[in-house]
């Protein structure tokens, strides 16, 4: 399994490329089970959990032509598609569930894998399942599967979600799009990768329109071929801001819309960061003295993104007073916290928020990657870690990072794969 030694303290200079949303492209690739027609997906990110999601949708029968770069994808499907997602693919990423959505629209079957628990809490799919089932579907769970069909068409319906949901707002958008009649859907989630899914569904003759936290989709019979350009990566993008905070280094942000992460640069302005907007350039300065700043929390969009939350609290770590962070989507979203007390670190965690001790200094240990976000914050915090730090199990950071060593060297990061 690869490493990455990364060799601290480290201070970035330069600029940056922000890749295609992961986040995106996953409810967008799964919408297109729903096209006769082809399909051309461009600016997909060169990740792990894409690769599976095209596997996924070649399970079903997707006729997936890459280019060159493998950032854009022409899809075709079959008449006869496939309705099963087994186990061992689905279990690699939760974002798979978003098939059963699009399946049970177009094929009014589908058989597929519970995605089970993950590192960052149970993350259960009850709220799928209960909206498309008010949608039309039957299901059953047996063996671990969802078996799950309906009487033809889905039909459109009233539904409010009991929480608000990136996942179950996507899959019951995908689902509604080719539903009899009008589905009106509230307490949904809003977060930029929603909206970038309505406007390409849209974009194919889709019928959605958003009011606040209400979407409303009137159902047609079927969307026509079109070509949509997935947009940048918010969280990438943040993930660089606060690298560019916390190593007191000067960073030009490309790609990428500010207004997607403006909640995060005014956060990180509250840290000292002098930022400066220019078109879909941001410049980022990091402060000598990062500021302290308590009771931060998480929250849906527009709030400060939980899947940042593990890269804002190396900040804290090196701020120069006491800070503290709460976790509010995710109930087991501090896995970071005992290897970043490994590099030396002053945490403490009561529930789900987590008191930090500013003024630390990091020193290089190894360390091992529990998911996604948590491994880009250890890396985050070896590059301002004294000596060498090893970070172990990189695999995580794929599933989500494009080339995350080849863009950390290019702005004076010292880290290096060892295979
Ligand atoms: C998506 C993102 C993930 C991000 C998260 C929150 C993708 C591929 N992943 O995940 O990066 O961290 O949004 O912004 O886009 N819940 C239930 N029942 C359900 C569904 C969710 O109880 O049926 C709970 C979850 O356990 C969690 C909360 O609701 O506590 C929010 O989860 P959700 O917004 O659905 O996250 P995902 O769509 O899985």
């Amino acid at each position: 399994m690869d490493k990455f030694l990364i060799n601290g303290p480290c201070k970035i200079k330069g600029k940056v490329s922000i890749s295609g949303s992961k986040n995106a492209s996953i409810p967008i690739l799964a919408a297109t089970l729903l096209f006769n027609k082809p399909v051309i997906i461009k600016n997909l990110p060169k990740v792990r959990d894409i690769n599976t999601m095209l596997n996924l949708l070649k399970s079903l029968g997707s006729k997936i032509t890459l280019s060159r770069d493998r950032k854009t994808a022409k899809i075709i499907n079959k008449k006869n598609m496939k309705t099963f997602a087994s186990y061992s693919l689905v279990k690699t990423m939760r974002g798979s569930i978003l098939v059963l959505g699009p399946l049970i629209s177009k094929f009014y079957k589908s058989k597929i894998s519970l995605p089970g628990g993950c590192l960052i809490g149970a993350r259960p799919v009850d709220y799928h399942l209960s909206a498309l089932k008010k949608l039309g579907m039957e299901y059953k769970i047996r063996d671990g599967y969802i078996l799950a069909k309906s009487n033809g068409r889905l039909k459109g319906e009233i539904i409010k979600f009991p929480k608000i949901s990136v996942g179950a707002t996507e899959n019951s958008i995908i689902a509604a799009c080719l539903a009899k009649g009008k589905t009106i859907l509230k307490n949904c989630a809003v977060e930029p990768e929603i909206k970038d899914l309505t406007q390409f569904l849209n974009k194919a003759g889709a019928n959605i329109r958003w009011s606040g936290r209400i979407c409303t989709i009137i159902g047609i019979n079927s969307l026509t071929s079109t070509n949509y350009t997935v947009m940048a990566d918010r969280i990438e993008a943040g993930t660089f801001c606060v690298a560019a905070t916390l190593t007191k280094g000067s960073l030009q942000i490309k790609n990428l819309d500010p207004k997607m992460i403006n909640t995060e640069l005014e956060l990180l302005k509250k840290f000292g960061a002098k930022i400066k907007i220019n078109n879909n350039n941001i410049f980022i300065k990091g402060p000598d003295k990062i500021k302290s700043i308590k009771n931060i929390k998480t929250k849906e969009f527009p709030g400060i993104p939980t899947d940042l939350q593990a890269q804002l609290m190396v900040l804290m770590c090196k701020s120069s007073g006491k800070s503290s962070i709460t976790e509010s989507i995710f109930e087991n979203r501090f896995m970071h916290v005992a290897e970043l007390q490994r590099l030396g670190a002053k945490i403490n965690v009561i529930n789900n928020k987590a008191i930090i001790e500013g003024n630390t200094k990091l020193k290089g240990a190894e360390l091992m990657s529990s998911d996604l976000r948590a491994s880009v914050a250890l890396v985050l915090a070896a590059m301002v870690a004294n000596g060498k730090s090893i970070v172990g199990r990189v695999y995580h950071l794929e599933r989500g990072y494009e080339n995350i060593e080849n863009k950390l060297q290019k702005i004076g990061v010292k880290i290096k794969r060892l295979k």
